[in-house]
Order: C-alpha cells, then sequence, then structure tokens
C-alpha cells in the first residue's frame, strides 16, 4: 500500500518566527521537513544556506528534505549533508555530471533525488533513473512560493510513474510547487508519492489543521 509523505515547505515561513513554525511542523502529523535552497543564479531568489539550515534541524527533527535551486550544487553538498539532510535533490538543469553528483550525495551518507524544471523532459533523467531514491517534478518554475500549479504536471508525473513500473523501479515521485488541499488528490492520483505544500499551509489560518486535512486526503484517496 503506497503512502502519502506531506512535507511542508519552510520557505512560506515568517522567517522572524521561524521556531515557532518549525516547532508547528515537528508537532504536526506532517512526515517531511522540506528546505528549499536557493542561490540568486539558479534562480531568481535568494533563501538561506547550511548554517540556518542546520539550526533548524535542530528545532524540527523530520526527515530534511533538501531542495538545491543552486548553480553546481557538487560545491555544497558535503555542507548540507552536515546541517542534517536526509535527502539531497539537485536540478538536472544544474549539473554538467549528474551521474557524478548523485554518486556524491550517496557517498556522503543522504538520499538523493534529481528535480526537473517544467521544461525538462522526462527523458532526461531516463539514464540515472535506477540511481536515484526520488524524483522531484517541479509544478511550478522553481524560485518563489505561492505560485499556481501548472497542471501539464499532471501527465508527467503520469508518464513517470508508469516508466518507473515498467523498469521495476521504486523511486519517490515528489511534487512542489502551487499545492493546496484543491489539487492534492489529483497530484496523488497521477501518482505522486511526495507532496510539498508552502504556502496553504503555512499562511493558512490554521496550519495544524490544514496538515491534517491533507492527511485526511492521502489516507482517502483512491490511489491508495
Ligand atoms: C519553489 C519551491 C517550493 C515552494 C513551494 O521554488 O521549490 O518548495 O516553497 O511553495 P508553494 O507550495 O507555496 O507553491
Ligand atoms: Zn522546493
Amino acid at each position: 500500500m503506497r503512502k502519502m509523505i506531506l512535507a511542508p515547505s519552510i520557505l512560506a515561513s515568517d522567517f522572524l518566527h521561524l521556531e515557532k513554525d518549525l516547532q508547528m511542523i515537528e508537532e504536526s502529523k506532517a512526515d517531511w521537513l522540506h528546505v528549499d535552497i536557493m542561490d540568486g543564479v539558479f534562480v531568481p531568489n535568494i533563501s538561506f544556506g547550511p548554517d540556518i539550515t542546520k539550526s533548524m534541524k535542530k528545532a524540527c527533527s523530520k526527515f530534511m528534505d533538501v531542495h538545491l535551486m543552486i548553480e553546481k550544487p557538487e560545491r555544497y553538498i558535503d555542507d548540507f549533508v552536515d546541517a542534517g539532510a536526509d535527502m539531497i535533490t539537485v536540478h538536472l538543469e544544474a549539473c554538467n555530471h549528474l551521474h557524478r553528483v548523485i554518486q556524491q550525495i550517496h557517498q556522503a551518507g543522504a538520499k538523493a533525488g534529481v528535480s526537473l524544471n517544467p521544461h525538462s523532459n522526462l527523458q532526461l533523467v531516463e539514464d540515472v533513473l535506477e540511481d536515484l531514491d526520488m524524483v522531484l517534478i517541479m509544478s511550478v518554475n522553481p524560485g518563489f512560493g505561492g505560485q499556481k500549479f501548472i497542471y501539464q504536471s499532471i501527465p508527467k508525473i503520469k508518464a513517470l510513474k508508469k516508466r518507473l513500473m515498467e523498469r521495476n523501479l521504486d523511486a519517490l515521485i515528489e511534487v512542489d510547487g502551487g499545492i493546496g488541499l484543491h489539487n492534492a488528490e489529483a497530484v496523488l492520483d497521477a501518482g505522486a508519492d511526495v507532496l510539498v505544500a508552502g504556502s496553504s499551509i503555512l499562511k493558512s489560518e490554521n496550519p495544524l489543521q490544514t496538515i491534517e486535512r491533507f492527511k485526511e486526503i492521502g489516507e482517502r484517496g483512491s490511489w491508495v
């Protein structure tokens, strides 16, 4: 039986109250903590680096899912593993030697994911699929929270799911960007295992309750 993994994105936090939001996630039914790292080069926005990430791990012990939206991520993999990352996801568009980067992540002791921007074809991960713990399908152009879900992501998730099944591989499918209670079921039905949700949780009136609603959707879907 498949089980939905819910990964709130801390990018949507009011950083002045970061600790409060991390504690809320820690005490909630959420499964992972999604941490977005942006370098102002690969994406137009800048977020935070390994030091803040390390402090976050002290306030929230959940599985730390680090999404590196940075050029040449191989320069920072060891730093983020030291900071407490359990999964490191790099963008295939940011790596000249993707196969080597995946090996580097595993050697550093973390699980390895590869992310595809909305314009990137699934064919581009075909030759590394068996080395991966997770494939991240971006359902917005990376860089900012609060954007609108791109619906062409749905057939892409379905195609990836089909391909993983054909090849008998068990990499997780994560989907990130514009996910809320209104489209969670459609994303799960398409084949997603991990839902990232930033603003729909942290900007909601009652984040704990929103997390519970997501979990209810995860438990009742026909996809289970
Ligand atoms: C976007 C980030 C996302 C972001 C999602 O570049 O990778 O993880 O935090 O935010 P929402 O859920 O608000 O689209
Ligand atoms: Zn992300």
